[in-house]
């Protein structure tokens, strides 16, 4: 048998069958688009194919397309790099030109190629092919409105990461020719913090964002504004904590954990949150 069209359990603490992938995500919540997918077109395999893989991709241009459109594609995964990414590329590069994604160093530290993989968030530079159960869906991220086929416009959620101003707010002036110094047991601290690339994984599958993405700042811009929160060399800990004390901004999170299961660099958003909630509550005490 194919070893391909085995399903691979990423790792234990990832299993498949409890992934955000099963989670009932409304397919064309927040697609600026109209609900119904329709049939698209479909790309035969190949003659000389020796390992054929199906993709079924969502395409939409809005303001094009009347409707959505699920293309499948098939090719041979012989003649293509391991990752899905590759695959994606391989579709642009010899069979449709016109297929639309985001990505840029497919190493998996832009978070550029972010999409819905099966129904799971994840990087499709970092997922292997060989892992995918068949048949393979890939949508964009859900909840950001489309802005052709597998991008997402992020200019909210990127407007909400602006918001909490996410740099060092520093007032006590440098030693002119060195850097800020920490000590080791601070900079532990910010480790599973710094490692976020932003790929919106984890906002995308949070269903409180869902509903009140207008309020509520969401996981990924929550997880960087406890970052600043936790690091020794930040001085303005109060106020960015007074700028996070609001019924919505921090308290609709609800510890649904979708987030922490989706995260492709391993985090956990959800952990931030209550952190930055714990300490909301204890400066009030
Ligand atoms: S916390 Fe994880 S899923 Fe969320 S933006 Fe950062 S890397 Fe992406
Ligand atoms: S834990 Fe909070 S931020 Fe994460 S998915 Fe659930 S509600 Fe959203
Ligand atoms: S291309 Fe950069 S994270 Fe995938």
């Amino acid at each position: 048998m194919n070893p391909r069209r085995f399903i691979i359990n990423r790792s234990a603490d990832r299993p498949l069958t409890d992934s955000p992938g099963r989670f009932p995500v409304p397919r064309n919540l927040g697609l600026s688009g109209p609900s119904r997918v329709g049939k698209g077109k479909r790309w035969p395999a190949p003659e000389d194919a020796k390992d054929p893989l199906t993709l079924s991709i969502y395409r939409y241009e809005p303001g094009i397309d009347e409707h959505p459109r699920l293309d499948h594609y098939t090719i041979d995964v012989d003649k293509c790099g391991p990752m899905l990414l590759d695959a994606l590329i391989y579709i642009k590069n010899h069979i449709d030109s016109t297929l639309t994604f985001r990505r840029s160093c497919r190493e998996g530290v832009c978070g550029s190629c972010a999409m819905n993989i099966n129904g799971r968030n994840w990087l499709a530079c970092t997922q292997p092919i060989e892992e995918l159960r068949q048949p393979v869906h890939i949508y964009p991220l859900p909840s950001l409105p489309v802005i052709k086929d597998l991008v997402g416009d992020q200019t909210h959620v990127l407007a909400q990461y602006q918001s909490i101003r996410p740099w060092m707010r520093n007032e006590s002036p440098a030693p002119p020719d060195r850097e800020r110094l920490q000590s080791p047991e601070d900079r532990a601290k910010l480790d599973g913090l710094y490692e976020c690339i932003l790929c919106f994984c984890c906002t995308s599958g949070c269903p409180s964002h869902w509903w009140n993405g207008e309020r509520f700042l969401g996981p990924a811009t929550l997880l960087q504004a406890y970052r600043w929160l936790a690091d020794s060399r930040d001085e303005a800990t109060g106020e960015r904590l007074d700028e996070l004390e609001d019924p919505f901004k921090v308290y609709r999170c609800h510890t649904i954990l979708n987030c922490t299961r989706t995260c492709p660099k391993g985090l956990a958003p959800a952990t931030a949150i209550a952190k930055i909630k714990q300490m909301l509550f204890l400066r009030k005490i």
